[in-house]
């Protein structure tokens, strides 16, 4: 983990406020994992605390990273201006990333917790059925995922795809797999750890909360677990430490 002035290589919008950067990161790209994020430090001194974004891509020969995100408030807006060639602070990468498991895999993304699917999609090497939930028909990264499995969409009006969410397109179309990847809202989390639960799926879940030193220190981004952390003692996990990527069972939502 090193904390780096990289240049940003480019920058485009690719869906209403959602962005897509890629930042040449040398330093990070041999050790980067797909489910791994690195913090972004905005230049408004301000705003001290570093925005965490998962990693999307990883272009080892261009040693670049990339990252897609939703404009949500300051920081992200500030980023959503920066140019090709400037430069922005970035620390990284940071958190354990999902293991990459043989056999049939479901990945799946919902909303802004798509974006760390695609690294996961390119590097699993088996049979991939790729599940992806909108709000409506305005889509962003589909077709690059089509490239590496099937694409199968859920949004929540109906206008693309499965009307509903992840569970109701897995359901409708039978999907079925030796292991689950999942990102996205907490609530989509839960159900997903419930139908593994139910199927007997081994299933990895990768957790959002909000941060403050991301690197484990403060305490700040806890979540409950079954086990005791050997750093508190208590049943506790650090998201941006021991995670964002946990077993499904491994955790409370
Ligand atoms: C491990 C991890 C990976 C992430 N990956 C991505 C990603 O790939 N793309 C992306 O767009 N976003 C991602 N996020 C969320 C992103 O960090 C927040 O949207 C961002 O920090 C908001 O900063 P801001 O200054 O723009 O907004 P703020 O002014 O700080 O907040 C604006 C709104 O966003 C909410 N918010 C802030 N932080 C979070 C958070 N951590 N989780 C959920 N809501 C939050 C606030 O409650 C508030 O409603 C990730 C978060 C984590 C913890
Ligand atoms: S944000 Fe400080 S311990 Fe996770």
């Amino acid at each position: 983990m090193q904390k780096i002035n990289a240049e940003v290589v480019s920058q485009e919008k690719i869906g209403t406020d959602i962005y897509s950067m890629w930042i040449k990161a040398e330093e990070m790209v041999s050790c980067a994992r797909p489910g791994q994020f690195v913090s972004l430090y905005c230049r408004d001194g301000a705003k001290l605390l570093p925005r965490p974004i998962s990693i999307c891509e990883i272009a080892k020969e261009q040693g670049a990273l990339r990252i897609v995100y939703r404009v949500a408030g300051k920081g992200t807006e500030e980023f959503s201006a920066y140019k090709a060639g400037e430069n922005v602070s970035v620390m990284g990468p940071l958190g354990n990333g999902f293991p990459l498991k043989e056999g049939r895999a479901i990945l799946i993304g919902g909303g802004i917790g798509i974006p760390p699917m695609l690294e996961l999609a390119r590097q699993l090497t088996g049979q991939k059925q790729i599940v992806l939930g909108y709000r409506d028909s305005h889509m962003f990264l589909k077709e690059e995922f089509e490239a590496y499995g099937s694409v199968h969409v859920a949004t929540e009006d109906g206008s693309a795809g499965t009307k509903g969410n992840v569970l109701d397109a897995i359901r409708t179309e039978g999907l079925q797999a030796d292991v689950i990847y999942a990102c996205g809202p907490t609530p989509m989390l839960k159900a997903i750890q419930a139908y593994a639960a139910e199927s007997g799926t081994e299933a990895w879940i990768s957790l959002e909360e909000r941060m403050a030193c991301g690197v484990g220190a403060c305490l700040a981004c806890v979540c409950k677990s079954k086990e005791k952390d050997e750093h508190t003692n208590v049943n506790n996990k650090r998201i941006c430490k021991d995670g964002p990527v946990f077993r499904a069972e491994e955790v409370t939502l």
